[in-house]
């Protein structure tokens, strides 16, 4: 994606110096663009859980990179055998998994790279090539993805464009399933921006997303990038909205969808969902295979909900004289609770948008679309 018309992805190697890592720094967005260099595991794990970078597939893509750092880093000078060297990687590959529970392609990365690296020989530089090659594939192949999620998307919203005579089409979209959430294209904004460059009208409503604003921040500031028609919109406005005609569907991304169909996404999306299917609003979730936990069925029984720190419920981040600063919203001692994630059941979602298609949210039509899983 383009940041004042230079391409950007979320995550990349530095050109001159492969050993390092670069992220976009989301917690400075969208005043600041900082970029942020990653060379240890330590501080990749602190990018990933205190979101300097966040969104599931950026978690992926960022753990793959992760682990490339991890085993690049061992010693190359001194003899450390194959045995030693993935017992390194499965310690390293733990503490990641544990900076964000929710995110299914977060476990999904680590476990590839393990698998690569056991598979590779004793030899470090053989692990070394495989790690760094199967880094850039997960980033490559996310980025892929959402492209494609892109192409099957419009199609959904140029129908709905005809049957309104090509008037706007509206779209309701929570937290960020963005560009900013995957390497580039993004998973829900992917249809959104080929409809845009197709010369569909569409207008996007941004719900804010408390308590870490990802909508008000992220979205708004990269479809702005993108010149798409936007407006912020407070959490609990979308149901108001849906009942006055003003919502032609909602796109949402998830962070782990069981092979039921239950979609698990940033807290507030189950209520969006209830409020759609009360007022006849299609509710869709685009989403990339490696977001599929093959191994869930049902969503609100087993899927891990992420609980954060209190503060950043209690606390808001903004632009105040030239400086982000933060400010105390609650009386000082009013105890908060910050339940980062929640369920829709599959029965509220209308379909899913995915690399191969769109399918029903449920067994069969997922497993219709992806039958090397059955
Ligand atoms: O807590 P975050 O910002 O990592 O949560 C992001 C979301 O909930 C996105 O909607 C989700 O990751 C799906 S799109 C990658």
């Amino acid at each position: 994606m383009n940041v004042d018309g230079k391409h950007f992805r979320t995550i990349w190697m530095n050109e001159a110096d492969e050993s390092i890592i670069e992220i976009i720094d989301q917690r400075h967005l969208p005043h600041e663009f900082v970029i942020e260099q990653l060379t240890t595991v330590d501080q990749v794990a602190v990018a990933i859980k205190d979101m300097h970078v966040r969104g599931a597939g950026l978690i992926g893509a960022t753990a793959g990179y992760g682990m490339y750092v991890a085993v690049a880093s061992l010693a190359p000078d001194s003899y450390i055998s194959g045995d030693e060297i993935m017992r390194q990687m499965v310690t390293d590959g733990e503490k990641l998994k544990a900076t964000r529970p929710t995110a299914v392609n977060l476990q999904w990365a680590v476990e590839r790279q393990i698998a690569a690296m056991a598979a590779a020989g004793d030899d470090l530089s053989a692990k070394i090539a495989v790690a760094k090659q199967t880094a850039i594939d997960i980033a490559d192949e996310d980025s892929d993805w959402c492209r494609r999620i892109g192409e099957h998307g419009v199609d959904i919203i140029e129908k709905i464009s005809q049957v309104k005579n090509g008037e706007t089409v509206n779209i309701l979209t929570h937290c960020n399933a963005g560009w900013l959430a995957f390497v580039d294209y993004g998973s829900a904004t992917a249809p959104m921006y080929a409809a845009h460059d197709k010369g569909i009208k569409i207008h996007v409503w941004v719900d804010e997303t408390r308590p870490r604003n990802q909508g008000a921040r992220l979205t708004a500031w990269e479809l702005g990038q993108h010149g798409v028609p936007h407006t912020v919109i407070a959490d609990n406005v979308g149901g108001h909205l849906m009942q006055h005609g003003q919502v032609d569907m909602v796109i949402t991304g998830t962070d782990r969808t069981t092979y039921t169909g239950d979609v698990g996404n940033k807290i507030g999306t189950y209520l969006k969902a209830l409020a759609a299917n009360d007022n006849g609003v299609p509710f869709y979730t685009a989403l990339p295979s490696s977001t599929f936990d093959w191994t869930m069925r049902d969503g609100v029984k087993e899927v891990p909900i992420e609980q954060r720190d209190a503060t950043e419920v209690r606390m808001i981040q903004g632009l105040h004289d030239g400086e982000i600063k933060q400010v105390l919203l609650t009386p000082q001692d009013s105890p908060a609770a910050n339940y980062a994630f929640d369920i829709t059941p599959a029965r509220l979602v209308t379909g899913l948008i995915t690399e191969r298609g769109v399918c029903d949210a449920s067994e069969e039509g997922i497993l219709g679309l992806y039958p090397e899983k059955k």
